[in-house]
């Protein structure tokens, strides 16, 4: 049975991190009008999380896209499923990721979202594969570095499955 495997990153690991992401955040974003765009579905946790640990008077919004269909290895194509429900023209915009595979969505993204005028836009991503990005990607905030697996779980998935493990686990297959 397909299911979640050896744990890499405990819940009070991720919870510790997230806390002092969330410090940097607040620090850097203070005295600023902020924008979470949070990509659904893997962002989920993430962006709740940090959305209760800032100080800060931010707004939310997300964006839907798919990358995989439901084969682990990225397919380089990104559809947008879901779009903005405001604009961001000026503002300061933190696009809050789930991981960072091959890079090939967060690069679309930034491109997106760097079309519509921001003031800003920086990336903090819960996880950074090493080794394996195709692209350059300048990414601000990152939770964890994580060796080249596949991962699920803390809104990671496996054919939509998963997603609800407070931990990060390998996908025993
Ligand atoms: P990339 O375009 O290759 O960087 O892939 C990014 C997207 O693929 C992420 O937002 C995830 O939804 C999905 N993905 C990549 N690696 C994993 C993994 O190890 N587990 C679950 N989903 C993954
Ligand atoms: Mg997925």
């Amino acid at each position: 049975m397909t299911g979640p495997g050896q744990v890499l990153i405990s819940e009070e690991q991720i919870q510790q991190r997230i806390g002092e992401l969330a410090e940097e955040i607040t620090r850097d974003y203070t005295g600023k009008d902020v924008v979470l765009v949070g990509v659904l579905k893997g962002a989920f946790m993430l962006m709740s999380d940090i959305a209760r640990q800032i100080k800060l008077p931010a707004e939310f919004d997300f964006m839907a896209v798919s990358s995989y269909g439901s084969a682990t290895r990225t397919s380089g194509v990104v559809r947008i499923l879901k779009d903005l429900d405001h604009e961001i023209t000026d503002r300061n915009v933190l696009l809050i990721e789930d991981i960072i595979d091959s890079g090939l969505t967060l690069n679309y993204l930034l491109k997106y979202l760097a079309g519509r005028n921001p003031r800003s836009l920086e990336v903090c991503a819960f996880l950074r594969k090493t080794g394996i990005q195709q692209v350059d990607l300048d990414v601000r905030y990152t939770g964890f570095e994580i060796p080249p697996d596949f991962v699920i779980g803390y809104g990671l998935d496996h054919d939509q499955r998963f997603r609800n493990l407070p931990y990060l686990a390998l996908l025993d297959q």
